[in-house]
């Protein structure tokens, strides 16, 4: 089976590749990645050195890009689109939401109409809980929990969620669309808040919680989430909805203040800093379909996965000063000297 995978540069794509060409013999992947601040091929470089040539190819393109991706299909003999590439980044959808309706919206459409015209037999389309808005303190989402998203981010991601349907219901497009809960992992881009406070915390600076801290996301490790797309390309119901999940509800602050056992470092490095705007105050998924559909079982544990996370960040400082470009060191000064 030959796959494209969009944004394969990026923290989840990243283990996606790796995960699906190490543990599996009959899958050849060509990475489509427009290779933005969020993008690395760094983060794949053991797989361009075992499998480059043979079984991987990276091209470095936009999934907007309607003729660069309706040539990949044809040229390349694709069997299956997973779609990876998205801007992912709340805190950026807050300070400009235009690049993610540039990608996340019209992005995924091309990729749509690029399958449609080639008759593509597989898509699956990765998107997240985020499009379920905010919970109160009781109760999951399931996959028929009204869409409601609350920042630019998911409202980008819920419109990508919507045209997938469109194109199954209009013109019988096999799209798969998954919902994901918070991942973390090796390759993650430290903007995200597990990585950003590991390396805050390493290099003994203030470790910036938003508002109260006592938001709850509901973590799982990024390969449980890898498997999980893996069963929903190889089994999925083209048309459905498959939420993945752990069971991992975790406050915050909590999350904070394990990372700073783990790395042996002071509560006193927590600084509270002015709330995000239009802050989900909790997620939680329910993943009960997709466990009794595809057989999805996550199998990380939250404790043994974090601290192999922050073995792997501490493993990989070269990697994490890589990563931190010039745009990234630009927008993360900015964002928080306002929250201070
Ligand atoms: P990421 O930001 O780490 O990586 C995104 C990748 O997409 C980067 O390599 C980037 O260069 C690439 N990209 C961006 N715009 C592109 C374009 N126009 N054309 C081609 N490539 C482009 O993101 P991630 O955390 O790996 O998330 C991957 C997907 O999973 C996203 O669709 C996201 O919405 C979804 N998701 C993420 C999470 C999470 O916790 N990170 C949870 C659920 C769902
Ligand atoms: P994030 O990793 O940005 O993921 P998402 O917003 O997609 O869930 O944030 C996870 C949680 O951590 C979220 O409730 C916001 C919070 N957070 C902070 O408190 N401080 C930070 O500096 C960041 C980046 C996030």
């Amino acid at each position: 089976m030959r796959l494209l995978v969009t944004g394969g540069c990026g923290f989840i794509g990243a283990n996606f590749i790796r995960h699906m060409l190490t543990s599996r013999d009959d899958v050849a992947v060509v990475n489509l990645d427009k290779l933005t601040y969020a993008g690395n091929p760094l983060s794949l470089s053991d797989i361009e050195e075992r499998f480059g040539g043979s079984r991987y190819h990276f091209v470095k393109g936009d999934i907007a890009d309607a003729p660069l991706v309706e040539s990949l299909l044809r040229d390349q003999g694709v069997d299956a689109v997973v779609n990876f590439a998205a801007e992912t980044h709340v805190d950026r959808s807050i300070a400009d939401p235009a690049p993610f309706l540039t990608t996340n919206v019209m992005g995924t459409q091309v990729l749509l109409e690029a399958a449609r015209r080639t008759g593509l037999p597989r898509f699956v389309h990765v998107s997240t809980d985020e499009v379920y808005g905010a919970l109160g303190p009781e109760g999951k989402f399931t996959e028929k929990t009204p869409l409601a998203p609350n920042s630019p981010y998911s409202a980008s991601k819920a419109s990508a969620d919507l045209l997938c349907r469109a194109y199954f219901k209009t013109y019988g497009l096999p799209v798969v669309v998954t919902r994901c809960s918070n991942n973390y992992g090796p390759y993650q881009f430290p903007e995200k808040l597990i990585p950003l406070m590991i390396l805050k915390a390493q290099a003994n600076e203030p470790l910036p919680v938003y508002g109260d801290g006592l938001q709850v996301r509901d973590w799982i490790h990024v390969l449980d989430h890898c498997r999980g797309v893996e069963l929903a390309l190889m089994k999925g119901e083209p048309g459905d909805i498959y939420n993945f999940g752990s069971d991992n509800e975790k406050a915050n602050l909590e999350v904070v203040r394990t990372l700073l056992a783990i790395l042996g470092k002071p509560e006193s490095l927590i600084r509270f800093v002015a709330d995000r705007p239009g802050h989900d105050r909790r997620y939680a998924m329910g993943f009960e379909y997709a466990g009794k559909r595809l057989g999805f079982a996550p199998q990380i544990a939250f404790a043994d996965g974090l601290s192999q996370t922050v073995a792997w960040y501490r493993e990989n400082a070269d990697w994490l000063q890589a990563v931190q470009s010039g745009a990234y060191r630009e927008f993360m000064d900015t964002w928080y000297e306002e929250r201070a």
